[in-house]
Parts: C-alpha cells; sequence; structure tokens
C-alpha cells in the first residue's frame, strides 16, 4: 500500500486548467484581503475577549491577543510561501498532498471540516442570537434544546444560494458588511476611550487563583498530563486564554483557498493572508484594552454573551449597544459566508482528486463556482447550526484548525529539501526556524485545550481514517494513475 503517495506541484496546477473543473479567476488582492478581515472578526471579539479576561486574563487580555497573533502570523507567512508556490483550491489540503502524502492530505482535509464547516454552524448560532437581540425578535426564532435554530439555518441556506450564485458576487456582499463590521468595531475602541478608568488596569496581570465564581473548571491537557490544578490568571492564564481567543483569528487561512480563483495569486494571496492578520491584531489588541479599561475585569457582566454592550451599558452608554449589535450581525454574515465558501473549496479540491466522489467537483457552466458540493456543505452546515447542541463542539474548531497549521508549517520545510526548485514569489524567512517555531506555538496552544476536546478530536480523526481506507485509497485519481502505468509498464514513482 502506497500510503504516502504525492502529487507534484505541477501536476497540481495543471489540473486546475482541466475545462470541467475549472474555477473562474476574478478575485485582487484587495478582494482578498475583504474575504480575510470578513472571515476573522466574529463570535471571537465580540464574544470572547469579555469572558476570557473575566476568567484567565484579567486585562493581561491584550497579551493574549498578542500571544496568539505571533502564532498565527508565524503559521501565515508558511500558508502565504505555500498558497504562493501551489496557487489550487483547498489550501492546506492540497500543500500536503504535494509534500505529506496521500493520506496526510486527506487527514487534513477531514480535519479542515471542524475548521470550516463546524466553525460556520457556531458562528451563525451566534448570528441568530444577535438577530433576536437586535430587532427584539420572538425567542423561539434562535431555538433552544428542543427546538430547532430557525434563524441559524435561515442564514446558513441563504448564503449558500449566494455561494452558488458567484463567487466575486460573494465578494462584493462580503465588501459591504466588511467594511460596517470594521466601522463599528472602530467605533467601539474609539467611543469607548472615554470611558476607560485607569485604576481598571491594576492589577494588570492578576495573581494566579484556583477558583473564579461562576465559572466550572477544566483540566487541559497539559495540566492532567502533569497533575497540576485547574488555575485562573497569572502567567499560565495568559496562555490559556489565548489558546480560546485563538478562534478569533481562525479565518485568514482561508484565504489561501481562493488562490485558484485569484488573478495573480503568487502575489495577491500573500498579501490578503497576512494584510488581513495584521489588520485584526490590531483591532483585537485595541478592542480588548478599552474594553479592560471600561469594566473591571473582575466584573461579572464580562463574562456575557455580550460583553462589548455590556461595557457600554455599564457606563451608561446604553444607545451604543444597538450599534454594537448592527456590527455583530453584519460581522457574523461574513464569517459564515467565508467558511463555507472555504469549505467548498476544499472539498471540491478533494472530489477532483477522486478521494471523495469526482461528481461532487463539477462546476456550475454559467456561474463558475463549484455548486455541488456548496450546496452539500450548504444543507450539511445548516443541520449542524439548526439541530446540534453546539457548546461543547465549538472548541473543536480550535482545535482543528491548529492542527492544519502545524501540518501546513512542516509542510513548508519539507517542500524545501524535496522540490528546492521550484519558484516561490514569497518566501519564509529563516527556514527552518520560523516553520519550527510555528510548530512549536500552535503545539503549546493545543496542550492547553481541554482534555474533552482533545477526545473528541482523535475519534473525529479516527473516522476520517475509516473512511478514507474504505473509499478513497481505492478511488484516488492519484492511486488509479500510478496502477494503469504500472499495468501499461512504466516505471512508477510515487509523485509521477
Ligand atoms: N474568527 C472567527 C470568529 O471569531 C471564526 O468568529
Amino acid at each position: 500500500m502506497d500510503l504516502f503517495r504525492t502529487k507534484t506541484v505541477e501536476r497540481s496546477i495543471e489540473e486546475t486548467d482541466e475545462p470541467e473543473h475549472k474555477l473562474k479567476k476574478e478575485l485582487s488582492a484587495w478582494d482578498l484581503t475583504f474575504f480575510g478581515v470578513g472571515v476573522v472578526i466574529g463570535t471571537g471579539i465580540f464574544v470572547l475577549t469579555g469572558q476570557q479576561a473575566y476568567t484567565n486574563a484579567g486585562p493581561a487580555i491584550v497579551l493574549s491577543f498578542v500571544v496568539a497573533g505571533i502564532a498565527c502570523g508565524l503559521a501565515g507567512v508558511c500558508y502565504a510561501e505555500f498558497a504562493s508556490t501551489v496557487p489550487v483550491a483547498g489550501s492546506a489540503y492540497t500543500f500536503s498532498y504535494a509534500t505529506l502524502g496521500e493520506l496526510i492530505a486527506w487527514i487534513i482535509g477531514w480535519d479542515l471540516v471542524l475548521e470550516l464547516a463546524l466553525g460556520a454552524a457556531v458562528v451563525s448560532r451566534g448570528w441568530s442570537a444577535y438577530l433576536q437581540n437586535l430587532l427584539d425578535l420572538p425567542t423561539w426564532l434562535a431555538g433552544d434544546d428542543a427546538k430547532p435554530d430557525i434563524g441559524a439555518i435561515a442564514i446558513v441556506l441563504a448564503l449558500t444560494a449566494l455561494g452558488v450564485l458567484g463567487t466575486k458576487l460573494s465578494g462584493r456582499v462580503t465588501g459591504v458588511l466588511v467594511v460596517t463590521k470594521v466601522a463599528i468595531v472602530t467605533f467601539v475602541v474609539v467611543a469607548g476611550l472615554f470611558f476607560i478608568k485607569w485604576a481598571n488596569y491594576s492589577p494588570f496581570i492578576p495573581h494566579s487563583t484556583s477558583k473564579v465564581p461562576g465559572v466550572t473548571e477544566e483540566s487541559t491537557l497539559l495540566q492532567s498530563v502533569f497533575g497540576i490544578d485547574p488555575s485562573h490568571f497569572g502567567a499560565y492564564g495568559i496562555v490559556a486564554a489565548a489558546s480560546v481567543v485563538f478562534f478569533a483569528y481562525i479565518g485568514f487561512d482561508i484565504v489561501a483557498t481562493s488562490a485558484e480563483e485569484t488573478k495573480n495569486p503568487q502575489r495577491d494571496v500573500p498579501r490578503g493572508i497576512l494584510g488581513s492578520l495584521a489588520i485584526c491584531t490590531v483591532l483585537y489588541m485595541a478592542v480588548s484594552f478599552v474594553i479592560t479599561g471600561m469594566l473591571k475585569y473582575s466584573d461579572k457582566r464580562l463574562n456575557t454573551a455580550a460583553p462589548l454592550a455590556e461595557a457600554f451599558d455599564a457606563n451608561g452608554a446604553g444607545w451604543a449597544s444597538k450599534i454594537i449589535d448592527i456590527g455583530a450581525v453584519a460581522g457574523l454574515t461574513t464569517v459564515v459566508l467565508v467558511l463555507m465558501l472555504g469549505q467548498a473549496r476544499v472539498l471540491f479540491a478533494m472530489s477532483r482528486d477522486g478521494l471523495l466522489p469526482v461528481a461532487l467537483a463539477k462546476v456550475h457552466p454559467r456561474f463558475g463556482t463549484p455548486y455541488r458540493i456548496t450546496i452539500i456543505t450548504g444543507v450539511f452546515v445548516a443541520i449542524l447550526a439548526g439541530i446540534v447542541p453546539l457548546a461543547e463542539l465549538s472548541k473543536l474548531v480550535s482545535i482543528g484548525t491548529l492542527f492544519a497549521f502545524v501540518l501546513v508549517s512542516a509542510g513548508v520545510i519539507i517542500l524545501r529539501r524535496t522540490r528546492g526548485d521550484l519558484d516561490r514569489p514569497f518566501r519564509v524567512p529563516a527556514v527552518p526556524w520560523v516553520p519550527i517555531l510555528a510548530i512549536l506555538s500552535c503545539v503549546w496552544l493545543m496542550v492547553n485545550l481541554s482534555v474533552d476536546t482533545w477526545i473528541r478530536f482523535v475519534v473525529w480523526l479516527l473516522i476520517g481514517f475509516v473512511l478514507y481506507f474504505t473509499y478513497g485509497y481505492r478511488n484516488s485519481r492519484l492511486g488509479r494513475g500510478l496502477k494503469q502505468a504500472k499495468a501499461d509498464g512504466d516505471v512508477p514513482t510515487a509523485g509521477s
């Protein structure tokens, strides 16, 4: 069994030219930066900032955003090199196919479902809750344990239709919503500055403690391996919060999934990835600084579903909370849209390779989008968002994403060794050190996630292995090509 057969970079690029699988090339660096900011700024900044300041970091939550931002920046440059070298839809999946082999590529594609489809479902729930707040809609619309979340289902299906109609159109809608979202986040920072009480920043890094009111303790993998009791605050609290607020950065990597639809991917994809990451890091640091200045970190109102609005309410500026609701509804719409577009692109690449049924990789003759896989993704996400209890599953989104970052960073080192000859319009500096640092920082954030999350993650990967051995291995286009070459008497080599 050749589980590590690789597909050459040249072949990956050639296959994007087959007429029935050809995507339209119409995106620019601006579109990509909008996509990036559109998908990155979402639930993380609107919800997790306050919660993590209250439970783990205090005002030092600003530093947690810096720590998570550095890990993402290191992984981001690795994505940028890959996307400029292999500008093919599928992102981490495609990169792994060219370096680590088919089995790992499949597993990474399978793993990305956690980031993209599950992420879209989690965020669409948040969207539904904010819409209900904004418009004072009847509560049954957002569902509960017994009833489906109609709001979440509706937004997912509407955005699926948009995804089928055209990537450029999705880009335009994203553009309008992203401007609204960035304007409102900037408003939070500027308006919030007037309410800062400097005393709230003291202590900046609160002393470590074993209990915080209203918070249930959960051991991280690291704590349970070393038999350490769960704790909050202190230096460790900053890292623990970084592992959670990492969620806020998820999405910049999705820019790489649009490489194949970009006019000049070698130049524009790195710009899109690093540009959106830089914009988001600055905004996140500013928002978390202002919010912890407006409300003392130990104030329970930070540990709610809408901490930004609470901070304004607490300072007698309740009028601002409606504006924040508008920002959240606009903001979360684009997150769901881009996550689903990314998911469809990854599954599209996997179907084109035969690891999933190849008929799914059909492109719409008029709209030029992978419509079949887009519709299947939409229905799957709508079911998850509508009826599956997601509160616990949401942490799987982060672990799945971090795992993809680790493999992509490792892939950069491998591809430099195996294919030093390739043209790399964007190069990671100081290889192998930068990718090694990226791997270490992502693994560090992973071991700071809970044991339960790790167990669910391993179970998900095991299901993926079963599917590969029962379907993908036998139907892989690369595998069938190699078999054919053998039958014809050619000497097959993996990767040819
Ligand atoms: N980064 C995205 C968010 O925070 C997933 O909602």
